[in-house]
């Protein structure tokens, strides 16, 4: 199974999924194959609906292969920030949401008979200093108040000094791509239709007719949902999330000291830790380091950090994967789940889960589910994409600067020509400047040179490079790229433009 990314997750030992074909009609087509697309479709086809997924490459390309997957209703917006955002009973009400939502994706595994280590399991927080005790103390407070009872706790089951500590039981933990293909599987026995490597490049409406216009054709439909993390093109919604990068790894230890439990600290950012078994095989999942995308120069030191941290604590006998994952983050800490502003009442999204991509992904499968059936959710209000007013005139105005800046392309150049390159390493990327203009260049670890043009075609921001994933990340709004330019995750349609370089460069710099 491919990933978004260079390095190899936990989740990745998948069988390739087997696609079926793209058919000209459905009721529902949902744009995604994640946790988000997967909970979605299998909700709307038990409903009765027809409904297709088209994933532009394999299913559990995007984050779902890259979480770590926690399954909480301890969340990383706390209820305390929560409560101040919104109010009490907007705490409240996500907590009830997310509660059902762990409870759904237990039952599908029973249901579906799903095996995927899935395990109920308590959580911790804990705090290190005054200034975290304080936080702490507001955090159990609010989530009491909220419906998830937390209380303080003598200990916790990670070797870390510690000055309180509180503990929510009822949280779980699963192998997330095995329950991906359990719920995609008996999606595909209800009459259910998954298409990958099949990108949809564009949605029209005209005449009443709704058509995704996709890389294998078209299909005409009655509801188009974007379960893509973040809806691709250009959306209002893009200015009011944005994406961050966390670091993982697992470990094996060299004794038995594994925790049995959800583990979490309160620095910023913060650890998590947990303990899953895979193939008969125990594993430490530890993780942080989280920054915003396309903010961090050197991405390697970011697992060196999480690594000799962990060190401190464990007996480590050996790292056996490390990966780095992406999430978006709203401004205000809840997810976008509703009516897609700007777009044709039949148009839907679901973004801005934080790190509680699991959970959220399946909350948004029933407010989805239930605004297409029903045409209301309980939940609905405050989930919605509209909670703030949209800006007239964005789309258009921001379309308009992009089409400058592709005119900047098109030329063969030589790799001496472009400035900074001259000690560009075997397996680095970089950006240089060529007449007046930004040319980022990787040079694989064979020799082998790969130029583009860094403007990202999203919005125009300059991608950066990011070593650990050997991707270019856009730092606006999280797009990001491989190093010959192919588009790994949306906002962006289309890829990088490649520039060429001169045949005798290529050449030269290939032996
Ligand atoms: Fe928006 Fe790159 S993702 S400008």
């Amino acid at each position: 199974m491919n990933r978004d990314g260079y390095s190899i997750s936990l989740w990745q030992d998948m069988p390739d999924y087997i696609s079926k074909n793209l058919p000209a009609e459905a009721d529902i087509v949902i744009v995604g194959g994640g946790i988000t697309g997967l909970s979605t479709d299998l909700k709307l086809q038990r409903e009765g609906k027809r409904c297709v997924v088209l994933e532009a490459q394999n299913i559990g390309f995007g984050t779902t292969g890259g979480t770590t997957s926690h399954l909480n209703t301890l969340l990383d917006t706390s209820y305390y920030q929560i409560r101040k955002n919104f109010n009490a009973e907007a705490a409240a009400q996500v907590y009830e949401v997310t509660h059902k939502a762990l409870a759904l994706i237990e039952k599908n595994i029973l249901g579906y008979e799903i095996d995927c280590g899935f395990d109920r399991k308590t959580a911790y927080l804990f705090a290190q200093d005054e200034k975290q005790e304080k936080e702490l103390d507001k955090i159990i407070e609010a989530s009491n108040e909220a419906g998830l009872h937390m209380k303080e706790s003598n200990d916790i089951p990670v070797p870390l000094s510690f000055r309180k500590a509180a503990k929510a039981t009822d949280q779980a933990q699963m192998h997330s791509t095995k329950y991906l293909y359990g719920i995609a599987g008996a999606f595909d026995r209800m009459g259910g239709c998954v298409v990958q490597n099949c990108r949809a490049t564009e949605v029209t409406h005209e005449n009443n007719e709704t058509i995704v216009h996709t890389t294998k054709g078209k299909i005409k439909t009655a509801h188009v949902i974007y379960a893509t993390h973040i809806p691709p093109g250009i959306n209002i919604l893009h200015t009011r999330c944005a994406p961050y990068r966390s670091y993982a790894m697992a470990v094996t230890l060299n004794d038995e000291n594994y925790p049995d439990a959800l583990v979490y600290d309160l620095d910023e950012p913060y650890h998590y830790y947990r303990t899953q078994e895979v193939n008969g095989m125990r594993y430490l999942i530890f993780g942080g380091e989280d920054h915003k995308t396309g903010h961090k120069e050197n991405t390697e030191y970011c697992f060196t950090k999480l690594e000799s941290y962990l060190r401190k604590y464990y007996d480590i006998n050996e790292v056996a994967y490390r990966w780095s994952s992406q999430y978006y983050e709203s401004v205000d800490g809840l997810p976008y789940i509703g009516h897609l502003p700007g777009n044709p009442e039949n148009v839907w999204v679901a973004t801005g889960f934080g790190g509680n991509g699991m959970i959220f992904g399946t909350v948004a499968s029933c407010i989805l589910s239930d605004l297409i059936c029903k045409g209301n959710s309980p939940y609905a209000a405050l989930f919605s994409p509209s909670r703030f007013k949209p800006v007239a005139g964005f789309t258009r105005a921001v379309k308009e600067s992009i089409d400058v800046i592709s005119t900047l392309i098109g030329q063969k150049i030589s790799i001496e020509e472009i400035e900074g390159m001259s000690e560009l390493a075997h397996d680095e990327g970089k950006i240089g400047r060529y007449e007046g203009c930004n040319i980022a260049v990787y040079k694989n670890t064979s020799g082998q040179l790969f130029a583009i043009h860094p403007d990202c075609p999203h919005m125009g921001c300059s991608v950066e490079w990011n070593q650990s994933e050997k991707s270019w990340d856009c730092p606006c709004h999280g797009s990001r790229f491989s190093h010959t330019g192919e588009v790994l995750t949306a906002p962006a349609i289309k890829g990088l433009n490649r520039v060429e370089l001169s045949e005798q460069e290529e050449i030269k710099q290939k032996v």
